[in-house]
């Protein structure tokens, strides 16, 4: 940890590392990582505005990555696919290979009768699931007004009128008895990723901010099962690295609530949690897909 010394690293950094059993070789690449800010990689998923046969008119590398999902597209270093018309246009939605990673979920899953977004706004997972099965009797759910309208906006603009906008808090959904087959849960997170593309997250590393947001993790899964058909699943995703968000927030609910387990999901094997004795995934910068996060698909038993 020589170097690591000398730059004065933070308690937070040390919990971080430590939690997730880095070696001192993927503490060094993590810490560099957070410090430098750059592992950003920009992505774009097609939308149902997009004409049958279309590619995007920007350069594009292949990704040799069994995992990314049908109809995302990453485009070559130095491209900016918000700078053409099309994305004006609605053509594709723009976002970071990261956040498409955990879409590699749905491939387990059958193509879902009705299906809810918990924690939608700004779109992102809306877009990644309807380009796999289609938009019909999805339902996007944002609590935060603002945030609706973005939401909102976003699907107008990329072609998904019929997607019912809702807002309700997840408690409210588990009141309402209504189930679904799929949900998405893509929870509001401490989002210790962030640092990796560059932007300021003060407090994202300190005890408190990690076990606030487990608290209301924990919470909004409590509700997310009340709300899911038998045989049915539930994709749930952060974008940070403690496990006290991710492998402790699930392995919380397999322990409280009977009839749920974990499922692997073959295309991420290599990114399999050692945090877990159940199936749960985490990227990190290292992999060099994006600033990183976590992924459990949970199967709702017959
Ligand atoms: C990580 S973001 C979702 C990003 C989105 N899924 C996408 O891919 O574009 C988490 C969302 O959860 C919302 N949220 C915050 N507190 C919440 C709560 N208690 N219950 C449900 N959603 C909440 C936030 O407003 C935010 O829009």
């Amino acid at each position: 940890m020589a170097h690591l010394q000398a730059e004065s690293v933070s308690k937070g950094e040390l919990r971080l590392c430590a939690r997730l059993g880095l070696d001192e070789a993927g503490t060094q690449s993590l810490l560099a990582a957070m410090r430098a800010g750059v592992s950003s990689r920009a992505a774009v998923v097609l939308t149902s505005r997009a004409p049958e046969g279309y590619v995007p008119p920007f350069a594009c590398e292949k990704l040799d990555a069994e995992w990314l999902p049908p109809h995302v597209y990453v485009p070559a270093a130095g491209e900016k696919p918000t700078s053409y018309p099309d994305y004006a246009e609605g053509f594709y939605y723009s976002l970071d290979l990261s956040s498409c990673w955990e879409s590699a979920c749905l491939a387990e899953v059958e193509r879902p009768a009705t299906s809810l977004d918990m924690c939608a706004a700004p779109g992102g997972k809306t877009m990644l699931m309807a380009a796999r099965f289609g938009g019909q009797n999805h339902t996007a759910n944002e609590v935060h007004p603002g945030r609706r309208g973005i939401l909102r906006q976003n699907l107008q603009q990329c072609g998904y009128p019929d997607v019912e906008v809702t807002g309700f808090r997840p408690d409210q959904w588990a009141r309402h008895g209504h189930t679904f087959d799929l949900l998405l849960v893509d929870a509001p997170c401490s989002g210790q990723s962030l640092l990796c593309k560059g932007i300021k997250n003060p407090g994202c590393l300190s005890s408190s901010m990690v076990n606030g947001n487990a608290k209301r993790q924990k919470g909004i899964l409590l509700s997310a099962v009340q709300c899911v058909a038998p045989g049915g699943h539930i994709v749930y995703t952060t974008c940070t690295y403690d496990p006290e968000e991710n492998e402790k927030v699930i392995s919380y609910i397999l322990k409280r609530v009977p009839g749920w387990s974990a499922v692997e999901v073959a295309s991420l094997s290599a990114f399999r949690s050692a945090l877990s004795e159940f199936p749960a995934y985490r990227l990190l910068p290292v992999h060099g897909f994006g600033a990183g996060g976590f992924c459990c698909l949970l199967r709702k038993n017959n």
